[in-house]
């Protein structure tokens, strides 16, 4: 769907995860979000704290697992997932702090294995997750499933591909510092998500988000995988969408 701006485009994302939050909570149960970072969910996460504040739109029934984490990262650093989520979404509303879950930079390698099963079963035990945002990367990536990711492949810990690293550099003060790994959902525990919704804004996005769209489907752009399931909403501006 293509929205005439990222303001519009993303009020309506929100709305949406309202609506779902609020129909779940009617039934008593839990909605349980799959979360992403980067520019891009920025103004849906602001619109949802605007709702919390203005509306009482409560999270007190959300349970949240992020897409990711870079590796090693501590949870206090300025460039973690952990500062980014706590900045624009979860200082701001009402949500249980043990109901939020972001995967562990500071694990050493033989510990990783074991915590990302374990980050599978709690959103298996959990009954899958109902809404999976997603932005993407220039490389194609979703969570940071960088070409060459299986599509059955599950969470675990990755290399980030070098057009990754170099996009970050500006967060990071230079790509030297930029850490090169990461620990991500997989594309399957993506897939596994009722619903997913892709966004992604400006001229910048434009090519690859043709290649996603478009393009053949191949592990080069693991974006492409998305074209095999029903439950894939892209929500785009008209930059991201000017190469359709
Ligand atoms: C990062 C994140 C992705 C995100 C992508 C795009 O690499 N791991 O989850 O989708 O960057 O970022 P941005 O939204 O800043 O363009």
């Amino acid at each position: 769907t293509v929205y005439p701006d990222q303001q519009t485009a993303s009020v309506t994302v929100a709305k949406r995860i309202a609506e779902l939050i609020i129909s779940k909570q009617k039934n008593n149960e839990p909605t349980v979000l799959g979360l992403a970072t980067g520019v891009t969910p920025i103004k849906v996460y602001a619109e949802l704290v605007r709702m919390h504040r203005q509306e009482g739109l409560s999270f007190k029934n959300v349970i949240t697992f992020n897409l990711d984490e870079y590796y090693p990262m501590l949870p206090t650093s300025a460039q973690s997932y952990v500062t980014f989520m706590n900045e624009n979404l979860f200082n701001h509303i009402d949500i249980d702090k043990k109901n939020i879950h972001i995967a562990d930079g500071t694990l050493s390698q033989p510990d990783v294995a074991q915590f990302c099963l374990a980050y599978e079963r709690k959103i298996t035990e959990l009954g899958g997750l109902d809404l999976q945002l997603l932005g993407i990367g220039r490389t194609g990536h979703i969570g940071f499933n960088e070409p060459g990711s299986a599509p059955n492949s599950g969470t675990r810990l990755v290399t980030l591909d070098d057009l990754t690293r170099g996009d970050a550099a500006r967060d990071f003060g230079g790509k030297e510092n930029v850490p090169t790994k990461a620990i991500t959902m997989g594309i399957g525990t993506i897939f596994k998500a009722r619903e997913i919704i892709l966004m992604a804004w400006n001229e910048k996005k434009a090519p690859i988000i043709k290649k996603a769209v478009e393009g053949e489907i191949s592990g080069e752009v693991p974006a492409t995988y998305l074209q095999l399931s029903d439950n894939v909403e892209f929500i785009v501006d008209q930059g991201a969408a000017s190469a359709l």
